[in-house]
């Protein structure tokens, strides 16, 4: 069987929740302090060992091409400057036996077209899919837990959280069994269920590990909730073949694609930034 050694990126979304940031720009360029959300994303995936990062973007592509991209006058400048230390860190965004590629979601078709796009370069192996609006901090980091349950039981994972019973109409949610220690098999999964028709409150968020067979069934799949192919709804067609699992991964999760989970983040993360973390702090402690 082989390991993971690639990740796709969905970014064509719409980001409406975000509107104006996300004009011009995906949400996923974002920063969290200094940061965009994308590179703590690929940041993830290079952890967990994985080399091919397989963009699917939108209309709005342009800024995490360039992001990812070698920034000639930006580094002239630098250079010129005398800024080494800044220069160093632009030229090594990424580890050197990284490959970007780059494909096209025409039109935001949904999560699930998202991910069929990435059919031609995936070919006959498991891949990752990362949402790069769900910033997930865990030591190790998730994915790397993620692909460490793969090498074991070498199906598809899907990364899940508890959620309030009130917010299952935001998420995937799934009908498990008991498998080990934070590992469940999944027997059903719906999309965005009203409270009371939910089949538990265990939550997919933006982590996958899926086997290429999920490309047959997402071709299947017809338009679900919101208009949209919902990856949802190959993965529900995908378990009636072959085991699929949910792991509950150790880490904590900041929800960016909407306002508060963006904000707490950054709240987060600002304490801790080694720059700023001892005075954003301290202001803190000092609001009323
Ligand atoms: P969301 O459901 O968060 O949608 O997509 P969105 O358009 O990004 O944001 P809102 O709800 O309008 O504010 C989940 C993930 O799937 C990607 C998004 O980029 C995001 O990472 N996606 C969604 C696509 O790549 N293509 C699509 O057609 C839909």
């Amino acid at each position: 069987m082989k390991r993971v050694t690639k990740a796709v990126f969905p970014v064509a979304g719409l980001g409406t929740r975000f509107l104006p940031a996300t004009k011009a720009s995906p949400k996923e360029m974002m920063p969290i302090v200094d940061k965009p959300l994308i590179q703590y994303a690929v940041e993830e995936a290079v952890a967990a060992g994985i080399s091919e990062m397989i963009f699917v973007t939108g209309r709005t592509k342009r800024a995490i091409e360039d992001h990812f991209d070698k920034a000639y006058e930006l580094e002239n400048e630098l250079a010129l400057k005398n800024k080494t230390e800044m220069l160093e860190f632009v030229q090594n965004l990424l580890p050197r036996n990284i490959n970007c590629i780059y494909i096209r979601q025409a039109e935001a078709l949904g999560l699930g077209h998202a991910v069929l796009c990435a059919k031609p370069v995936i070919g006959d192996e498991p891949f990752a899919v990362i949402l790069a609006d769900d910033l997930l901090d865990g030591e190790p980091p998730v994915m790397k837990q993620m692909t460490d349950i793969y090498d074991y039981y070498r199906c598809s994972v899907l990364g899940v959280l508890d959620v309030p019973r009130s917010d299952t109409g935001s998420y995937g949610i799934v009908k498990s069994s008991f498998v080990a220690e934070r590992v469940e098999r999944i027997e059903g999964i719906v999309e965005k269920p009203k409270p009371d028709d939910a089949p538990s409150t265990l939550a997919v968020v933006g982590r996958y590990i899926l086997t290429p067979r999920i490309f047959h069934h997402l071709e299947s799949v017809t338009p679900g909730s919101g208009g949209e192919i919902q990856l949802t709804d190959g993965i529900a067609s995908l378990l009636i073949e072959e085991q699929v699992l949910a792991y509950r991964y150790s880490g904590t999760r900041f929800d960016c694609g909407s306002k508060l989970g963006y904000l707490q983040a950054t709240v987060d993360f600002g304490r801790r930034h080694p720059e700023v973390g001892a005075a954003f702090t301290n202001y803190l402690a000092n609001l009323e």
